[in-house]
């Protein structure tokens, strides 16, 4: 066993791109050559457009996520998506506790618990976002606050249920705002959140568990995010909206 880890990188497209501009996005970046074998690509478009999107990725390498889901299999939850929906339609992944998510609509650590829980109960990934905001980080509060999101959200579990869990570090201060956490900061923070899933679930999880760098990478500065053996790959906003910036980022 080594530190084999396949790097993803994975665009989330949070609110934007009705389906006609998703399919056109998509089809930018399935004409363009495939993805490097040594990455994982990954687009998480918004609910309205997975369909459409799934059916063009159909037999490319390029693979589906979703931004968001609800816990419960099936019910009265008027507006909410269940995970075997999602599995249906053709996701593999899952974002599960984004800061946007947490900050707006009150997704909180129990909620992020039940969703991850709803994801793996149907097979799929879970991309669990984690991460501090400016005060936090000031008030050298940075690693109570992850050791708090994978706690809240991983605690009950038992590891076998978790075997493919991606954890993404997204410092809320680098989201949107052009601030990218320099490399070390980033590594920092990945090796303390890896060391905790090795106490949580033993180390060879540590070990092989992909955690992610997400907060304004774009193709300039992913180069020497991803070199970084502890970074294993990206989660993008802004830049995955755009076939050039994205498909430099998946081949940095
Ligand atoms: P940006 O890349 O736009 O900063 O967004 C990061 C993010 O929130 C990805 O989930």
């Amino acid at each position: 066993m080594g530190t084999e880890r396949k790097k993803l990188v994975a665009g989330n497209w949070k609110m934007y791109k009705t389906p006609g501009e998703a399919v056109s996005l998509v089809t930018q970046i399935l004409a363009a050559p495939p993805p490097r074998s040594d990455r994982e690509v990954v687009v998480c478009p918004p609910f309205v457009a997975l369909s459409r999107v799934a059916h063009l990725l159909k037999g490319s390498p390029v693979k589906l996520g979703a931004q968001n889901v609800y816990w419960e299999k099936e019910g009265a939850f008027t507006g909410e998506v269940s995970a075997s929906m999602l599995r249906e339609v053709g996701c593999e992944y899952v974002i599960v506790g984004h800061s946007e998510r947490r900050q707006y609509f009150a997704d909180d650590n129990p909620a992020v618990a039940r969703k991850l829980r709803a994801v793996v109960e149907e097979g799929m990934s879970p991309i669990l976002c984690i991460g501090e905001k400016l005060e936090e980080r000031e008030a050298g509060r940075t690693q109570d606050v992850i050791r708090s999101h994978i706690e809240g959200a991983l605690g009950e579990f038992d590891a076998r249920y978790l075997r493919g869990l991606v954890v993404a570090y997204e410092p809320v201060w680098a989201i949107g705002t052009g601030k990218t956490a320099t490399p070390e900061m980033a590594v920092e923070a990945h090796r303390f959140a890896r060391k905790l899933l090795g106490e949580m679930f033993g180390v060879a999880f540590g070990v092989e568990t992909r955690i992610l760098y997400g907060g304004s990478v774009k193709p300039e500065n992913a180069a020497e995010l991803l070199k970084e053996p502890e970074i294993d790959g990206a989660l993008v906003g802004g830049a995955s909206l755009k076939v050039d910036s994205f498909l430099r980022i998946a081949a940095a």
